[in-house]
């Protein structure tokens, strides 16, 4: 498997310092508390999630952030009427771990079709939504739409509508607070090119791209994070399990300053870019990493449902 090697040791190494200092601000929130040893149990206890649902697992625990696990499946412009069918028909019969958020995008023509015959147990997302409410906008889709055919989620500021569409950070915040003002949840993406890795940018892009949503967002309530570094994307080029918790946690420390520690702690920062069943579980070790956003894999249904299990991978025998 090709690995792209650009490192960004330096500068991560002043983040996990940074990260550590986070860590530590959550420990402070406790120091009211006379009895400092319990607080920081309860205080592990809050960040470490329980998992009742799999004997002789006792914990999560390498989970930095508070949020449950969310794996989701962008299936781009791919499938026909037949394909879908095939494809929803394994996610249905499949055994899904219960502590985890799954989600599927199908192309907007097909979202009815698998509303009605997907398992309730998955939500549906959509591609793409327009920055307000509908009206006379040719070949746009409303969020009021969307929800009407029973979507929860709204896939924004993908890499594709970024560099190939041409959207910029002004027009994705703007469709970012309308999905969320409308109770639309945002899977808000953020990446950077491979030219901006190799010229030491990554941070500046990321975080310019999360500022942009900051400035537009009401609340982070309904918002997960998916960073998915471009040269990743449909290239077979996945990123190393340091390369992606190194600028999660760069992210989550942003948030942290940025936003609040609590946001920072409760939103789900998930990684995308050719994640598949033979590295997710790697990937999903690192603490920092919420879960998975999947293109190519997420249309084979076995492979996709390997994927949302890797949850296990989080999880310690007792
Ligand atoms: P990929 O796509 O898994 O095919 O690389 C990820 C995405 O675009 O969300």
């Amino acid at each position: 498997m090709a690995v792209v090697s650009t490192s960004l040791t330096g500068a991560g190494s002043q983040l996990s310092g940074h990260f550590s200092a986070l860590r530590k601000s959550f420990l402070k929130l406790d120091n009211s508390n006379s009895n400092s040893t319990q607080s920081f149990f309860q205080n592990v206890d809050s960040h470490l999630r329980l998992s009742s649902s799999r004997k002789g697992c006792r914990a999560v625990v390498t989970m930095a952030g508070s949020g449950k696990f969310f794996v989701g499946g962008n299936w781009k412009c791919n499938g026909t009427k037949d394909s879908i069918s095939k494809l929803v028909s394994d996610l249905n019969s499949a055994t899904l771990e219960s502590d985890v958020d799954v989600v599927v995008s199908p192309p907007f023509v097909y979202l009815d079709q698998v509303k009605n015959s997907l398992t309730e147990r998955i939500e549906i997302a959509a591609q793409n939504c327009w920055t307000g409410k509908g009206g006379a906008f040719t070949g746009e889709i409303s969020v009021e739409q969307l929800k009407d055919l029973g979507c929860k989620w709204v896939v924004l500021g993908h890499s594709e509508r970024r560099h190939i569409i041409g959207e910029n950070d002004e027009f994705i915040g703007k469709k970012a607070a309308y999905a969320l003002s409308q109770n639309l949840g945002v899977i808000a993406c953020i990446g950077e090119l491979l030219e901006e890795r190799e010229a030491g940018k990554t941070f500046d892009v990321c975080f310019r791209q999360m500022k942009a949503f900051a400035d537009a967002v009401p609340s982070w309530d309904n918002l997960v994070v998916a960073y998915e570094p471009v040269w990743a994307i449909g290239t077979g080029k996945v990123a190393t399990p340091e390369q992606a918790q190194e600028v999660h946690v760069a992210v989550r420390d942003w948030l942290s300053k940025n936003v609040s520690a609590e946001v920072a702690s409760k939103t789900r920062i998930i990684y995308g870019g050719s994640v598949n069943g033979g590295n997710c579980a790697e990937l999903a070790k690192k603490e920092d990493i919420d879960g998975f956003l999947v293109g190519g894999a997420s249309l084979k249904g076995a492979e996709f449902v390997t994927i949302i299990n890797s949850v296990t991978s989080k999880k310690v025998a007792a």
